[in-house]
């Protein structure tokens, strides 16, 4: 038996799964959702979405994966004892790659536009010609495609060093300087002339704002925004050491998460009332962050041009680190799975993820040029990868995820695991399994048969 690496501290343990957590998720929705629909209000029904959902699915998630000490395929085949359960694992495979492939695409944008940034190329753009900026970058056959091959090949180098060398110690440098960054840019940016609206505009409490279908849409993005769902979390936790306390991380790594998403509003909105931009006509997505940020920035900071260069450049570094460290968690997944299955040697494993996620990610990547004629289901390649994995494999995963955790999984092993082998109290316990049990597969169920348009008659 090969022996397997460990991850060598808490902390890296923590950073690593907060680097997948924390991503593009946090700023391109979370920020918008927030202020338009109900500030506070929101922020509420979200942390309330991680306290039922978030938690209880993630710490399944570690139990599945520190259980086994196996790749998320082999994870649930161990422990499904040879019931159709052990596809899961395997879906969550499928989805890790899927996602990947479309991701670093959006991680290539934000290498183009970093470097955009830093050399001053937004200075002097007139405020309409963002859009077509953005545009024209993303049709272009190529430079996006350099981009995401690079965006791809700093992931591989990461993957490719293993746990402790790789994903361990580039957490360990790269969350640190993230959350320096995070907290910069908002204290630039609060203090910027009119910051006050902004900030009102994102906290103030509306409940008359918060619908059936602002719920709903909260609990997915509680969802997609903490990585959960598929292989991620699991693969991570395989690496967790038997001390490592499970619950306790769960909650650290939801805290930082939210925090993140919360300190992105406070970098967007001051800025945009700044420059008095109707922040109810945002997009959320590709828009805000390539269209909509880049001009107000620059009119943010236009008597100070060098300070809005080092801004902007800030931010759009904040969001490749945020992408990086999210690919990486997905490639692992994949990576993990070759290595153990096929019986790989790591390196060769990444380069295989790597290679066929690039190659998936150029025609991806080319949907918004010479591909953009191509359409399933009426979307582009892009898209289509998006919506079927944001939306439908994802909910459908984590529905599965709670329903084996809380019902099939033999409870012995849930007090286990939560408990560390009787070392840690874990009276929560079934608190958690009453959640897994009844609220989560619901709650998620509801989800999804929003994603899918079913209650499109709402508000
Ligand atoms: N959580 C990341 C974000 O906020 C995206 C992500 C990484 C993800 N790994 C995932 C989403 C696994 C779902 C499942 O952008």
């Amino acid at each position: 038996m090969t022996t397997r690496e460990n991850f060598g501290s808490k902390l890296g343990a923590i950073l690593a799964a907060a680097g997948s957590a924390v991503g593009l998720g946090n700023v391109w929705r979370f920020p918008i959702e927030t202020g338009q629909h109900g500030g506070a209000a929101f922020i509420i029904i979200y942390i309330i979405c991680i306290l039922l959902l978030g938690i209880p699915i993630m710490m399944s998630e570690f139990l599945i994966g520190r259980r086994t000490h196996s790749n998320t395929a082999r994870a649930y085949d161990q422990l499904s004892g040879g019931t159709c359960w052990k596809w899961l694992g395997r879906l969550g495979v499928f989805t890790g790659t899927f996602i990947l492939c479309y991701y670093c695409v959006v991680g290539g944008w934000t290498l183009q536009y970093t470097t955009m940034a830093a050399t001053g190329a937004f200075d002097g753009v007139p405020a309409n010609e963002f859009g077509s900026l953005f545009q024209t970058f993303v049709a272009n056959p190529w430079m996006p495609t350099v981009w995401l091959i690079i965006f791809m090949l700093m992931t591989h180098i990461v993957v490719s060093r293993g746990i402790q060398h790789g994903i361990e110690r580039f957490s360990k440098i790269i969350m640190p300087t993230l959350f320096i960054l995070v907290v910069l840019l908002v204290v630039c940016s609060v203090c910027l002339p009119g910051a006050g609206a902004g900030i009102e505009f994102l906290l103030k409490p509306d409940f008359s704002k918060v619908t059936g279908k602002v719920i709903l849409g909260a609990m997915g993005q509680a969802f997609y925004s903490l990585s959960l769902g598929m292989g991620c979390l699991c693969t991570y936790a395989s690496y967790f050491n038997h001390h490592t306390n499970l619950g306790r991380t769960a909650v650290n790594v939801c805290v930082i998460d939210t925090i993140v998403a919360i300190m992105a509003g406070f970098i967007i909105f001051p800025s945009v009332f700044n420059i008095g931009m109707d922040a109810n006509n945002l997009d959320a997505g590709a828009g805000l962050l390539f269209v909509s940020l880049p001009n107000v920035f620059q009119k943010s900071f236009e008597a100070l041009p060098f300070l809005a260069i080092l801004f902007s450049t800030a931010f759009y570094f904040l969001i490749f680190i945020a992408a990086l460290t999210s690919a990486i968690s997905l490639h692992e997944v994949t990576t993990a799975f070759i290595v153990e299955e096929m019986k790989l040697k790591r390196r060769w494993a990444a380069l295989i993820v790597t290679a066929v996620c690039s190659a998936v990610g150029v025609v991806c990547s080319l949907s918004f040029g010479p591909l953009k004629d191509v359409l399933i289901f009426g979307m582009s390649i892009f898209d289509f990868f998006d919506y079927i994995s944001g939306n439908i494999f994802l909910p459908v995963a984590g529905m599965l995820i709670s329903i084996f955790a809380g019902w099939y999984l033999d409870r012995r092993i849930l007090t286990e695991e939560f408990s560390n082998n009787g070392e840690l109290r874990a009276k929560y316990i079934p608190l958690i399994v009453f959640l897994l049990r009844y609220i989560a597969p619901v709650a998620i169920g509801l989800v999804l048969l929003n994603q899918v348009g079913v209650f499109s008659f709402l508000a």
